[in-house]
């Protein structure tokens, strides 16, 4: 491209006020991707960055595949847009199909959104809903975890454990509380499932005691806490939440934004971990990151309790909620094009294949000085970084610098977190582990 193109594409960005993002850092020094293939960006100029976090984990299969684009295409010609309200299309029911093929057995209900934080709002919902349903309309108590991310909408900002997010945004919903993280001194360096603080799931019980069983309505958990730095749980932690779940009536919700589709090596952390939650939220690689696309997977009880015994006249609404964009038919085609792929090249599988090695990369930064933790688990991992004097600056600029010796992953304070497509080769995880080092060693 151009130098002058390149200038002007710069200049015009003043008016995209980004998100998550140090804005004025940004506008003085733009980091740009142009084009992307395979598992690289592009910059403006054509340098080739390894895309090391597969987008915003949302592109599994890499950049550019033409069978998904060529759907897309397809579907927008053929029929571009329905409501999903008193309305549908035959590619919704064959997506949800699809993805109620991939989830545990009995989350056949597939209810569709846009994003994450939709997803997770719709999960909310349905949780207080089915509470209600059943004559429980007391449970509206949420629980969630310290260092949780569940998006930002005011629900997800509700749930989050993550102050940055909290803090500039008044009390939100007031019915939501927290268990402790997992993040303990003696899992430091563990790679996998750490043996230690499967207790940290008694928080739950203490909660209930403390609230009463009779008024929560869920805990909400991503199974492993992605954003905050891939906190991977203990040993049975999961099994155990689920066993006070059960036993107190409270819902288990699996955000599975991140995990899902492929990460933990099977089609789900749920499989991954051998524990099967009440609902599941879903996003992000539902369509390899093509069409913005999120779903919650809800057992089939819960949509009977909540559908098919409602008391109201068959012309009544269920359940009073959903979106401009549920189910678009573009983000269907896509999600089915996507699944397409997941199977055909058993990519799930290959995930899990490739762990072993990616993990084996990420615990080889170890020696470094400043990095502090790493942890991992299928094609997912994160560090820390000992902080400067201001929290979130060594991260920040180990993210540019990365930017500069070409390739990307995400950060998120002074902790980066690696998740690569499953499609790169060995050669190309040391590649982009050599790059970490480098660059973790200028820093
Ligand atoms: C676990 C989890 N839930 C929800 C979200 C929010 O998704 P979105 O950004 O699509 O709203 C994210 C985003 O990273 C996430 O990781």
């Amino acid at each position: 491209m151009a130098a002058a193109e390149t200038h002007a594409n710069a200049a015009s960005a003043i008016h995209h006020w980004l998100p998550f993002t140090p804005n004025r850092d940004f506008h003085a020094e733009p980091k740009i991707f142009a084009r992307a293939e395979g598992v690289h960006y592009y910059t403006p100029d054509g340098r080739a960055v390894l895309d090391g976090a597969s987008g915003l984990f949302t592109s599994p299969i890499g950049h550019g595949r033409r069978e998904i684009a060529e759907a897309v295409y397809k579907q927008l010609l053929e029929l571009d847009f329905v409501s999903s309200f008193q309305r549908s299309h035959p590619k919704a029911f064959e997506a949800a199909e699809r993805v109620a093929r991939l989830t545990p057995d009995g989350l056949d209900k597939i209810f569709f959104a846009s994003s994450g934080s939709e997803a997770v709002d719709t999960a909310m919902k349905i949780a207080m809903a089915y509470h209600r349903a059943r004559g429980q309309a007391g449970r509206t108590i949420f629980v969630s975890r310290e260092r949780a991310y569940h998006g930002v909408g005011f629900g997800g900002v509700a749930l989050s454990g993550l102050v940055n997010n909290r803090r500039t945004f008044g009390p939100g919903l007031p019915n939501t509380v927290h268990m402790r993280h997992t993040h303990l001194k003696e899992n430091l360096f563990v790679k996998g499932e750490p043996e230690h603080g499967a207790d940290l799931a008694d928080d739950l019980l203490r909660l209930i005691n403390l609230h009463g069983a009779e008024n929560i309505a869920a805990c909400i958990v991503e199974p492993i806490a992605g954003s905050t730095g891939i906190l991977v749980p203990p040993k049975n932690y999961l099994k155990r939440l689920r066993e006070i779940c059960s036993a107190h009536g409270v819902l288990l919700v699996f955000d599975e934004v991140i995990t899902g589709f492929g990460r933990t090596g099977r089609a789900f952390a749920s499989q991954s971990f051998g524990v099967t939650p009440d609902m599941m939220t879903m996003a992000k690689a539902i369509t390899n990151g093509v069409q913005p696309m999120s779903a919650v997977a809800v057992d089939n009880s819960i949509y009977a309790a909540i559908v098919e015994k409602s008391p109201n006249p068959k012309a009544a609404n269920e359940f009073f909620h959903g979106y401009t964009w549920s189910a678009h038919p573009a983000a269907c085609a896509a999600a089915i094009a996507t699944i397409d792929i997941y199977e055909k090249e058993r990519l799930f599988e290959r995930a899990n294949q490739m762990s072993a090695y990616f993990l084996e990369g990420m615990f080889s930064l170890k020696d470094i000085p400043i990095v502090t933790d790493i942890r991992g688990y299928g094609m997912a991992g994160g560090l820390d970084l000992a902080p400067t004097q201001i929290p979130g600056e060594r991260g920040h600029i180990l993210q540019k610098r990365l930017y500069d010796n070409g390739l990307h992953i995400k950060t998120t304070g002074d902790t980066g977190i690696v998740a690569p497509p499953f499609v790169m080769t060995t050669d190309q995880i040391d590649q982009m582990f050599d790059i970490c080092r480098m660059t973790l060693k200028a820093l």
